[in-house]
């Protein structure tokens, strides 16, 4: 925390992560507590790849509540920003009233000036509002002195944000209260649980954005009986085989429930009214492809999952990685001039057997993947304590590279 005490500027800045659901979260039974018809569960991933970063600064000085968010100033009127606003200076009021010595209080009675900008492209159609709410809800937290469970909080801004508020393999419990206090995340186990195991995000080019998660969420409740028989009949049990699976280190049984629970939610999608597609021709072949390269092998190395949109994002092991990602590079060549085709952790380039190039036996698609970032299981949000990182200048305005 920097205080600026002429002026009285208080500023924390903190980052977040990106989490990729392997049980997905669609559909709600309350808007706008955002309390899910069925619990879920994610992988955290790390920062170093994708994160958001966000300064909050609070000063007697500031007129009114303001957000930029990737250099562009946005309507911080919006409800569920509002929300998580709201819920955290009640806490910190709550926590004033109960006595708490320590509690700064001086946040409490002025305005804020939020900072916030991601480390990968919003265009790249990665799940950005989980890691958004989850490092606004973390950063106000240790402006104003709060602390305990703010999953619930960051529930409030986006549904999936509840899951980034902590590392490595998390939970969504639905809950039952109608007051959703019991609607939160939890650890299922720290990030150095499974060290083997490495996430690919294959980007894919679309060229329209396709229907957002709230709404279309809100359509597949109101007319899916398939989404209602997988919240109520299927979910609940797979919940238990993903933790154990989890637990075990047991790739096969993890890879196995990923990929089917991603098919079942794309198949409420397909059986929402009117239908929504998130899939596309791209998607669809490296569905094809996973199993394809699983197949030849026999065994389960590879396992896929798509959330609102084309992209894929792949789990396997740190033993497969080489060589799968030379065979998405062989199917999907990438365009020679474009920007570097592997962000990320580094992964050393092999040579694919013939053999394996006839098994998969696709006709390659040029162009089809933009890039891949490769990366893994890491931590949940932190404190930035470098002050030069901060967004905000000591005027309260974003400073130019923010
Ligand atoms: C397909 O959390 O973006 O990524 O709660 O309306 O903000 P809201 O929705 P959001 O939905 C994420 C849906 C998903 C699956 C998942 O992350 O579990």
């Amino acid at each position: 925390m920097t205080e600026d005490s002429g002026k009285k500027l208080t500023m924390v800045t903190c980052s977040a992560p990106v989490n990729i659901a392997v049980i997905k979260y669609w559909g709600k039974r309350d808007e706008e507590l955002i309390l899910p018809i069925n619990s879920s569960l994610s992988v955290t991933l790390h920062q170093d790849q994708l994160k958001t970063t966000t300064t909050v600064a609070c000063s007697r000085s500031f007129q009114e509540d303001r957000i930029w968010l990737n250099g562009k100033e946005e309507d911080i009127t919006q409800p569920r920003l509002q929300s998580c606003l709201r819920e955290i200076r009640r806490l910190a009021r709550k926590r004033r009233s109960d006595g708490e010595a320590d509690v700064d209080t001086a946040g409490l009675s002025h305005k804020v000036h939020i900072c916030s900008v991601n480390n990968f492209p919003t265009a790249a159609g990665l799940a950005s509002s989980a890691a958004g709410y989850a490092c606004l809800v973390y950063t106000l937290s240790r402006v104003m002195g709060v602390e305990g469970e703010l999953s619930v909080v960051s529930r409030q801004g986006s549904g999936s944000a509840c899951r980034s508020m902590y590392g490595g393999f998390v939970q969504w419990i639905m809950g039952q209260q109608g007051d959703g206090k019991d609607s939160l995340a939890q650890q299922v186990e720290p990030e150095t649980h499974w060290p083997e195991l490495r996430v690919l995000v294959l980007v894919v080019s679309a060229e329209r954005k396709p229907v957002g998660s709230t709404s279309g969420m809100q359509t597949s409740v109101e007319t899916s009986s398939l989404l209602k028989h997988r919240a109520d009949s299927v979910v609940p049990a797979r919940m238990k085989e993903m933790i154990e699976a989890v637990h075990k280190r047991d790739f096969t049984a993890f890879a196995e429930l990923t990929m089917k629970d991603s098919n079942q939610f794309h198949a409420t999608c397909l059986d929402t009214y009117p239908p929504i597609f998130y899939l596309n021709d791209v998607s669809r072949r490296v569905i094809n492809l996973v199993h394809r390269y699983n197949r030849h092998y026999r065994e389960t190395k590879v396992a896929y999952t798509f959330d609102a949109g084309p992209n894929a994002v792949i789990y396997t092991l740190q033993q497969n990685v080489e060589e799968f990602v030379q065979v998405v590079k062989h199917f999907f060549p990438p365009e020679t001039n474009g920007e570097q085709f592997l962000k990320g952790l580094p992964v050393a380039p092999t040579t694919l057997s013939e053999e394996l190039k006839q098994a998969i036996g696709m006709e390659p698609m040029v162009k089809g993947i933009c890039y891949i970032i490769s990366t893994k299981a890491g931590p949940g949000p932190r404190v930035v304590e470098d002050p030069s990182e901060h967004l905000l200048g000591s005027d309260g305005l974003p400073k130019e590279s923010a």
